[in-house]
Parts: C-alpha cells; sequence; structure tokens
C-alpha cells in the first residue's frame, strides 16, 4: 500500500464533501487503486469558523507557506477564485505536488498558464469537477473521444440556474426564494451571479472547447444571457404550449478546425425534447462526433457529494496514470510524458 498525501485547499461544500469521501472510501479506494490517502493540512480563510466536519479541526490552517511546508503529494484545490488561487497552484507545483482542481473559474481564464507550469514542474493537472460536477465528461471527452472528431458539445451546465427553473415551474415558487435554497443546498457559487448570469456555463464551455476542438475560446467572446428575466408566468406558457425552459449552452465548430461559436441562453425545448426532462440539479452534457455520433451523459450537476466524487476520482487516476504519488520522484518515463502532455486534463 502506498501513502498519497494529499493538503486541502478550502473546506467548504466541495472541501468537506472530499475529506468525508476519502473517510468513507479509504478502503474502496485503497482495494481498487493501492494507494491509502491522508489529508496532512486544510487551508481554510477563517479558522475560528464553525464547521461540523469531524476529525478536521487539528488540520486547519490560514497559512499557504505552511501547507507548502507539510510533505503533500497531491494538492486539491476546493477555494475558489483567481487570485490567491493560481499563486498558490503556481507554487504547489513548483513543490512537485500534482494538482486537482474544481475551479472552473481558474481554469477557463488561465488554463493555458497552468498547463504550461504543469508541463515545466513535470506534474499532473486534472480538474474534473470543474464541469459538469459529477458527470465524468472531461474524462470522457479527454480520454474515451480522442479519435472523434468532435463537432458540437451542448447542454445543461449549471445546477443552480437548472434548479431555479424546475421549481419555479413545479412549485410556483419565487425566483428569489428558490436561489436561497439553492445557495443553502451548497449549489450556487460564492457569489450566484456567476450561476445566474451564465457566466459559470461559460466557463465551463471555454474548458470543454478547448478538450473537444483543441481550442481556446476566452470567457468574455461567449455570448450569453442568463435566467434572471424569465419569469414564471414565461415558464407557465411555455409548458402550455408543449415546451420547457432550460439554459442551454452550446459550443460548435464550423468546418474543420475552423472557428468555434459559444452560446449560452434560456432556450425553449420541445417537451420530447431528452433535454427538457432533466430537471432540478440535474445537469446533461451532448456530444456530437463523427463516429461515435450521439451521446448523452446525465448527473447531478453541483453539490457536495457529486462533485466531491469527481474530485477523488480524478485524485485516484492522477494516481493509476502516473503510478507514483509526487512530481519530486517521478521516474523518467513519466517525466517525459509529462513534458510531452497527453492532450488531456492530465499534463
Ligand atoms: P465554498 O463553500 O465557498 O468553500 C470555499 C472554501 O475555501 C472555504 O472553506 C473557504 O474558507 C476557503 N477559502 C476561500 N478563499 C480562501 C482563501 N483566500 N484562503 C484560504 N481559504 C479560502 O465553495 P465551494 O462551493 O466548495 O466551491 C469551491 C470550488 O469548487 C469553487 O471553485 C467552485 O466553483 C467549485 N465547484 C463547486 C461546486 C459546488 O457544487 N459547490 C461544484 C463544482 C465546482 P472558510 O471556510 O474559512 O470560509
Ligand atoms: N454553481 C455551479 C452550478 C456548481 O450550480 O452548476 C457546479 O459547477
Amino acid at each position: 500500500m502506498e501513502q498519497v498525501r494529499v493538503a486541502l485547499l478550502g473546506l467548504g461544500t466541495v472541501g468537506t464533501g472530499v475529506w468525508k469521501m476519502i473517510q468513507s472510501n479509504q478502503d474502496v479506494i485503497a482495494r481498487r487503486t493501492g494507494m491509502w490517502v491522508t489529508v496532512e493540512a486544510i487551508l481554510v480563510r477563517d479558522i475560528t469558523k464553525e464547521r461540523q466536519v469531524e476529525g478536521t479541526q487539528s488540520l486547519l490552517t490560514t497559512s499557504f507557506d505552511e501547507v507548502l511546508a507539510r510533505e503533500v503529494d497531491v494538492v486539491i484545490e476546493v477555494m475558489g477564485g483567481v487570485e490567491p488561487t493560481r499563486d498558490y497552484l503556481r507554487r504547489a507545483m513548483e513543490n512537485g505536488c500534482h494538482v486537482v482542481s474544481a475551479n472552473k473559474e481558474l481554469l477557463a481564464r488561465h488554463g493555458e498558464e497552468l498547463r504550461s507550469w504543469a508541463k515545466r514542474f513535470g506534474v499532473k493537472l486534472a480538474y474534473e469537477a470543474s464541469v459538469g460536477g459529477g458527470i465524468p465528461i472531461i474524462g470522457t471527452v479527454s480520454h474515451f473521444l480522442k479519435a472523434n472528431r468532435i463537432c458540437k458539445v451542448s447542454g445543461i451546465l449549471n445546477g443552480t440556474t437548472n434548479f431555479i427553473l424546475t421549481k419555479m415551474k413545479d412549485e410556483g415558487r419565487t425566483y428569489e426564494d428558490i436561489l436561497i435554497e439553492a445557495q443553502q443546498k451548497g449549489y450556487a457559487e460564492a457569489d450566484p451571479t456567476a450561476d445566474v448570469e451564465g457566466i459559470d456555463v461559460a466557463h465551463k464551455l471555454s474548458i470543454l472547447s478547448r478538450l473537444a476542438f483543441d481550442v481556446h475560446v476566452p470567457v468574455d467572446q461567449i455570448q450569453r444571457v442568463g435566467i434572471t428575466q424569465v419569469s414564471p408566468i414565461e415558464l407557465d406558457l411555455a409548458d402550455q404550449l408543449g415546451f420547457a425552459v432550460k439554459l442551454l449552452a452550446s459550443a460548435e465548430q464550423y468546418g474543420e478546425n475552423g472557428p468555434v461559436s459559444c452560446s449560452v441562453s434560456p432556450t425553449l425545448l420541445p417537451l420530447s425534447h431528452p433535454l427538457s426532462n432533466v430537471n432540478d440539479v440535474y445537469n446533461a452534457v451532448h456530444v456530437e462526433g463523427d463516429f461515435v455520433q450521439d451521446l448523452t451523459l446525465i448527473g447531478q450537476g453541483a453539490g457536495e457529494k457529486p462533485t466531491a466524487s469527481a474530485v477523488v476520482e480524478d485524485l485516484c487516476n492522477l494516481w493509476r496514470l502516473t503510478g507514483q504519488t509526487s512530481g519530486k520522484a517521478a521516474p523518467r518515463a513519466l517525466l517525459l510524458e509529462s513534458a510531452d502532455g497527453d492532450g488531456s486534463r492530465f499534463h
């Protein structure tokens, strides 16, 4: 059994889920991967905050220097934001740590930079949780659709807004009331403007476009409309006419190596359309490739458990792909693989 030493940056919704999953599924992880995960440090903003997470108190710190001072193989970043997160991840990689991140904003805005650091420092970067919560869409596009020419990726990519649209229609409650419930359930971003204005979906589309089309689409170039102007009356009317309103994301490439067009907007879907029945916090991602043809993945798109699942699966796959715990001791062959990059989320 090989010990894998982990530092958690963040102990909020996702960090708590990751901690719980590592504790409760350690036996499964050990049996299937041969690794025994220990959490060595947990970075938080406020150490005095009351937390309902048993066993974490002695690991908490507000100092990233202290985190780096511990012997750590993998840094799991679930704190969010662009700075100081970006700086922390650079320093973690420089220190030989692999990085697992759930941070779509950071990945969408600074993905190229993070990947270049991972290559330079001979470590891996994984970010399955950044798109679609528990849905393994990043792994699917990166590892299982390598030989397809993908022409379109579309779907429902935000749990909070799908939850709001579903509840507004089914329960007749106000937008504000349901948003508060989505926040309490841990679905929404720290600033929910990113959810309701479609910014979070734009981050996810940018990440998916890079993987599906090898093209960087800057977030600011994605046309987007959020759900703040959608009223219960419109949802009701749409229903009576045989439609559901969904915040639909679409990234489409025109011609081989052609331009990629991305958009996010509330869209009327006929009730016979498969995505019209994807409700609550569920997300769905539809991929069109020249040989796979059509593929749709559906699952919970936000929240503690599904997101933790994606993060911990990344940790396990990191181990499976590298066959060693730290970039510090990477065998030469593995360093070469890292240096060349594999065109996927693992770099
Ligand atoms: P959250 O509940 O707000 O938790 C953030 C955690 O990070 C808190 O523990 C906070 O410390 C800590 N933190 C924030 N800024 C910090 C700083 N500057 N220094 C030290 N610690 C800091 O957020 P979350 O919902 O878990 O989301 C975390 C990340 O995962 C974000 O990038 C988010 O976009 C992404 N994500 C979230 C979900 C979801 O369903 N929630 C799904 C997929 C991806 P305190 O506890 O002391 O405040
Ligand atoms: N706030 C995001 C959502 C979290 O609601 O989909 C998952 O990325």
